[in-house]
């Protein structure tokens, strides 16, 4: 028997409430705060990643599902979708618009990741991007707009976590600085930690490795390395959160894993499990759009791990709100009777009622437990008798009561609110 391949999973019916729920809070945020949703093709050239996320990084090196295609082009699923965002506005010319352009995504990610809780090959993800202006009131507004949608959703416990990583003047001093401390430490640090030391310093900062730990807490602080714009960049940002009554944490050592990020980054992270199980995480690209070919136009963003977030509704046993299933069931007995079944549920769906006739020659037993199991307001029986007197008997699944009724009078009765 086939089975999903290794880190995908089925969203089963039973599982669409969930997605339904999240998806719906996601929208409707959107609209709140002027949003417009754009979709990109689950596919890019190859080099769009490799030189928006970087060659240095987890994704580029080890996580992308990439092939050549017939045309011998190097293809990639998408990994993330930042950079395909970014890809369509040069595109399409959105720097014709009003700036910035506020877009929003949920869309199919891959990634070749190593497969756990809350870690699959395909995941999904909501995502926003405003292009085009590098105001910290916009980081403000991002930022407050990821932590509604949290709070819309009725999620609790969640922590901010917020860093200025600098941008392209200052974060070269910066990087100086923290190689010069880690040579000190060359022996005590991870295997992988001594590869990122030469080929992308910052990530020294989120190694996951007990023995790193200290040396990384102790780790020269990029705020500390700010330049004066970055600075009072990160000191209005700050001071909108206040503002906004916006918890957050200061995070040194949260630094994201793409090369495009510049000056604010953040993630919204769960009590426990911290940045291997953030629910969101963000941060402005000042110089993405021109990195790919554009006039240099800021931009800033986030992304929610849709799988994680249904992770903890669930361990938070948030009710979801059960989506509308099938309202009536008619069942039948005897030929006459099937073929007016077939037309009565065709004259109710026609008045807007959900309504579905038995099928497969069941006993009249078996089409009332199938109405139990799906769960109908009503079960409709109908017999050659009724046939001829042009009526149903109307069964209500939550009391038992059965009544005669003309059916002419049908949708008026089915239609009732409960
Ligand atoms: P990211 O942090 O790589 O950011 O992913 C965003 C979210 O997707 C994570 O916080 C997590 O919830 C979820 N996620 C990531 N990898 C997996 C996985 N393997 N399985 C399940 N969930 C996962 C980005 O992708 C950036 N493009 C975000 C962004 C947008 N920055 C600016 N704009």
């Amino acid at each position: 028997m086939y089975q999903a391949v290794r880190g995908t999973t089925d969203i089963l019916p039973e599982e669409q409430a969930c997605w339904r729920y999240v998806e719906q809070h996601a929208v409707a945020i959107c609209n709140l705060y002027g949003y417009q949703r754009i979709d990109s093709p689950a596919f890019e050239e190859t080099d769009l990643f490799t030189r928006s996320v970087g060659q240095g990084t987890d994704i580029v090196e080890k996580e992308m599902y990439t092939f050549t295609d017939k045309g011998s082009k190097q293809i990639t699923l998408r990994p993330e979708g930042t950079a395909s965002i970014c890809r369509a506005y040069l595109q399409h010319g959105l720097n014709n618009l009003p700036q910035p352009v506020k877009l929003y995504y949920l869309t199919s990610i891959f990634r070749y990741e190593r497969p756990q809780a809350g870690r699959l090959r395909e995941h999904h993800q909501f995502g926003c991007e405003a292009i085009g202006d590098d105001d910290p009131a916009l980081d403000a507004e991002v930022i407050d707009m990821a932590w509604r949608f949290f709070q819309s959703l009725n999620l609790r416990n969640l922590s901010l976590q917020l860093n200025s990583i600098g941008c392209r003047q200052c974060r070269p001093r910066y990087l100086i600085a923290l190689k010069e401390y880690y040579a000190e430490y060359e022996q005590k640090i991870c295997r992988d930690c001594r590869v990122r030391l030469n080929r992308n310093p910052l990530r020294l900062l989120d190694c996951k490795q007990p023995s790193c730990q200290s040396t990384a807490d102790s780790a020269p602080q990029s705020v500390d390395h700010l330049c004066p714009a970055c600075r009072t960049h990160f000191h209005r940002l700050k001071a909108y959160l206040e503002l906004l009554k916006i918890p957050f944490t200061l995070n040194h050592r949260l630094v994201r894993g793409f090369d495009y990020y510049t000056r604010t980054v953040f993630e919204i992270q769960p009590a426990v499990g911290g940045s291997q199980s953030a629910l969101l995480g963000g941060g402005r690209y000042d110089d993405l759009i021109e990195e790919l070919g554009g006039k240099p136009t800021p931009g800033i963003g986030f992304a929610a791990g849709i799988e994680r977030i249904i992770l903890n509704l669930k361990k938070q046993k948030i009710p979801i709100p059960a989506p509308p299933g099938l309202q009536v069931l008619i069942a039948y007995t005897g030929n006459e009777a099937r073929d007016a079944s077939v037309k009565l549920a065709a004259g109710l769906r026609q008045a807007g009622i959900s309504a579905a006739a038995a099928t497969g020659g069941k006993s009249l037993k078996a089409q009332m437990r199938q109405a139990n199991s799906l769960g109908v307001r009503y079960a409709l029986i109908i017999g050659d008798e009724e046939v001829k007197a042009g009526t149903a008997t109307v069964r209500n699944m939550a009391d038992a009561r059965q009544q005669i009724v003309p059916l002419g009078d049908l949708p008026g009765l089915l239609k009732r609110p409960a």
